[in-house]
């Protein structure tokens, strides 16, 4: 592998600039306030094709927050709060339900958050029975949850089994790092019996596809330290890991200013921690899957990666099954038909529009023409680290090639080695909206 902890401070300092992660094209700070009118169109025009079609399901409460956390949280410790919400996320599924053929074949059904896990089993048991009201799932669909294995833990693997027996197949887990140090600093205690118990335990159950999230440029990493979290967790051989870069947004999540910046790494030792830790990660038998996603040459990911079906959406890194995604529950984001949705953002407002039998969108955006091709290049580039030259008509790549990020082989632009780091940088040159958005750095 090539050493490059040799990038020069200087280009790094330089490509350290805040671009989007590209979970979609065109990103989230684009979508405007939509019509439910628009989403029923969109929903019917999906209905009268034969697509496959993925289910996204937000779950948004969490006991605890986690001070990097970035994404879409209800802070909550009392049940009726959170049953309250199911009922109406169970009403959203009527709604939505209307306008699509009864019995509509899914071949991938995630539940993400927040904490998925923080529903019991009579919850659980009653989402799944409204989303098997409606659709149908493939018999090879794949049905994942996010699970933080501190509330899994306590029951000695009795929610997991339960989850398994309910159809879930796939599991992530929220680690981020196993050093107690760090984990103190960012108010999220997991000590690592909690992590590896209940690894072992979705082993045990036959989940497959396991992955663990991992974050790096978390306060008081240095490179030694995390390099024994990533070697304990290669020692543990999970199917996939996820690597993300901590996204500092403290516009968005006034929580993260309580990390004081003095205890971060430094940009250099934050991009070193990341290069020593996916060397280990390669040297451990993981393929280096996309910007942040590792996998073991076995597992589905890896063979999207090489086969070249690998996707994005909302979640990251995904298996190509379906491109359309219906989203529900508060914040959740769908796909259908060249349209983004997404709804509301407020618990309340959102509960009391399902309660009034509408359905709880509040923003979107139509792609055009220009969109579609634009966002067909940044997910060659993000999936497959390659593109067409052709798309020299749409993006200046010259400097790209200058600063050795991209280089030209036959009739294609090939991301090189250091390229693959900076894959953001490189497809932000294709996105004709980048300075309209405040987004995280790139390292
Ligand atoms: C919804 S959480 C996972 C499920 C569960 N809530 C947990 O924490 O175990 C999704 C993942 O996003 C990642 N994440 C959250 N905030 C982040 C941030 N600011 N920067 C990078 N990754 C972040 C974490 O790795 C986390 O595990
Ligand atoms: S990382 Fe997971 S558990 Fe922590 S606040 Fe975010 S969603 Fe909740």
């Amino acid at each position: 592998m090539h050493d490059l902890v040799q990038v020069d401070p200087q280009l790094l300092a330089k490509l350290n600039r805040a671009v989007p992660r590209y979970t979609s094209y065109p990103t989230a700070p684009q979508f405007q306030p939509i019509d439910e009118s628009a989403a029923i169109r969109h929903l019917r025009l999906f209905d009268a094709s034969n697509k496959p079609l993925s289910l996204y399901f937000h779950i948004p409460f969490c006991k605890s927050m986690c001070l990097f956390c970035g994404c879409s949280v209800v802070l909550n410790r009392k049940p009726e709060r959170q049953q309250l919400y199911l009922d109406h996320l169970c009403q959203e599924i009527d709604l939505v339900a209307r306008n699509i053929s009864n019995k509509r074949l899914v071949t991938q059904l995630h539940l993400g958050g927040g904490t998925p896990t923080s529903l019991n089993e009579e919850e659980f048991d009653r989402l799944m029975k409204k989303i098997h009201e409606h659709f149908v799932f493939s018999e090879d669909a794949e049905i994942s949850i996010e699970v933080d294995p501190r509330t899994v833990f306590a029951d000695r693997g009795r929610k997991l089994t339960f989850l398994r027996q309910l159809g879930f197949n796939r599991v992530s887990f929220g680690v981020q790092d196993l050093d107690p140090v760090v984990q103190e600093a960012v108010r999220r205690r997991q000590s690592e019996e909690m992590t590896v118990t209940t690894y072992y335990k979705a082993r045990e159950l036959g989940f497959e596809g396991i992955n663990i999230d991992l974050i790096y440029g978390l306060p008081h990493q240095t490179v030694e330290r995390f390099a024994k979290t990533a070697d304990r967790l290669i020692e543990l051989k999970p199917d996939r890991i996820a690597f993300y870069s901590y996204a500092k947004v403290p516009w968005l999540k006034e929580h993260q200013k309580a990390i004081p910046d003095e205890t971060l790494p430094s940009t250099e030792e934050k991009f070193r921690i990341y290069v020593d830790a996916r060397t280990r990660f390669m040297q451990g038998g993981y393929a280096a899957i996309g910007m942040d996603h590792f996998a073991l040459s076995g597992d589905p990911m890896a063979k999207a990666y090489f086969n070249k079906t690998l996707t994005r959406n909302f979640q990251g890194y995904a298996v190509q099954m379906a491109e359309d995604m219906i989203g529900f529950g508060l914040t959740a984001i769908g796909y259908l038909e060249n349209a983004y949705f997404q709804n509301i953002k407020e618990l309340e407002i959102y509960q009391s529009t399902v309660a009034s039998g509408h359905l709880p969108v509040a923003k979107g955006y139509v792609l055009t023409e220009d969109d579609l091709a634009r966002r067909k290049i940044i997910l060659s580039l993000m999936c497959h680290f390659e593109v067409g030259k052709e798309v020299r008509s749409i993006g200046v790549v010259e400097p790209l090639i200058q600063e050795g990020l991209l280089e030209e082989r036959g009739d294609k632009l090939l991301a090189t080695p250091i390229g693959r780091l900076f894959i953001r940088n490189i497809a932000s040159v294709f996105d004709a909206y980048l300075s309209k958005g405040h987004f995280s750095k790139a390292v």
